[in-house]
């Protein structure tokens, strides 16, 4: 056995020609460790691969070649107990309309084999918040419902990784929290491995201990949440001055901007500027300050650094 969750060497996926489309390398050879008991975070624009890689976890879509190991399970020369470790949270609803919150539970538990003394429907119903609507018919649930029972779905089997893809898309803000707060329980207080995928970077930020960023198929970084952000030392610095003001004369490294609410904006490295040059450049000018405040780096200057592209583009 070894310490990861997961182990992907090598991970290729073609999508055959379909029609007119040629074939599609959707993964270009991927190789990732995920350890236990952490919080993962993958990323990337859109196309970049993410849920091609997840759906090769979740067992949904054939590998084209590489080797993929599940909580010490090759996927190829152990299937059951692959699959046993992993419960995934599909990015596209595969609801059978016609079945309730209840009867989708208990139909996925028993697809899973697990007997019926250990089933915990009403405790996945209660956590996902559908205790309410435990018989009515999925087709009648509001989307962001829909996207809670499928999260309750890859719970049924007690999973040691859960895999989450994009989990709140289309969730409203309190529910969106509601949903974190489960997935952190679920880490904390029963060991879980999280795996998930977001396009909001701000909830990676605040989720993950690590994270991988994929684009067009290809791993672009690995590192831990702190790493990352620790990349980037460029900070900004905004002034609000008392009365209007124009930019002042600057030392090397920093570029100003006067924005149209009159503010000065000041961006620099903190590795080669301190913030006291910046703040006695402008008073050096003469300009009164009626309030100024920081920004360090956040992962979306990362993402956009590292891919080149917008992170909200679904
Ligand atoms: N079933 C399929 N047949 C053919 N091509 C596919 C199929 N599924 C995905 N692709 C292609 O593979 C590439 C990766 O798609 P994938 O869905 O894995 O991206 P993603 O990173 O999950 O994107 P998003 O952020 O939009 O969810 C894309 O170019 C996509 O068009
Ligand atoms: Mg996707």
């Amino acid at each position: 056995m070894t310490e990861n969750a997961i182990k992907i060497e090598g991970l290729r996926k073609t999508y055959a020609a379909r029609g007119r489309e040629g074939a599609k390398e959707a993964l270009q050879g991927i190789d990732l460790d995920i350890p236990r008991g952490g919080i993962f975070g993958l990323l990337g624009p859109n196309g970049a691969g993410k849920s091609t890689l997840i759906n090769i976890l979740a067992g949904l879509v054939r590998k084209s070649s590489g080797k993929v190991t599940i909580w010490g399970f090759d996927q190829d020369v152990n299937p059951r107990q692959s699959r046993a470790a992993i419960g995934v949270m599909p990015q596209e609803p595969n609801l059978d309309p016609f079945f309730t919150p209840r009867q989708s539970l208990e139909v996925q538990a028993g697809l899973y084999g697990v007997p019926r003394s250990e089933r915990r429907t009403d405790e996945i119903l209660a956590l996902i918040g559908l205790t309410d609507k435990a018989g009515s018919y999925a087709r009648t649930l509001s989307g962001g419902m829909r996207r809670r029972l499928l999260l309750g779905k890859a719970l049924v089997h007690s999973p040691q990784v859960l895999v989450l893809d994009e989990p709140t898309a289309g969730v409203d803000i309190e529910l969106r929290n509601m949903l974190w707060a489960n997935v952190r329980r679920l880490n904390q207080e029963r060991g879980m491995t999280i795996i998930l995928t977001t396009h909001y970077l701000e909830e990676a930020e605040a989720m993950c201990d690590e994270i991988a960023i994929i684009d067009r198929g290809a791993m672009i970084v690995r590192d831990t949440t702190a790493n990352l952000l620790g990349r980037l030392d460029t900070k900004t610095m905004v002034i609000e001055p008392e009365t209007p003001a124009d930019l002042p004369e600057l030392p090397s490294g920093v570029t100003g901007e006067r924005r149209a609410d009159g503010a000065l904006v000041f961006t620099y490295q903190s590795g080669k500027t301190p913030a006291a040059a910046v703040l006695s450049a402008v008073s050096n000018a003469g300009i009164a300050i009626r309030d100024v405040r920081t920004a360090d780096p956040r992962l979306e200057d990362v993402f956009l650094e590292l891919t080149g592209s917008g992170a909200n583009r679904t």
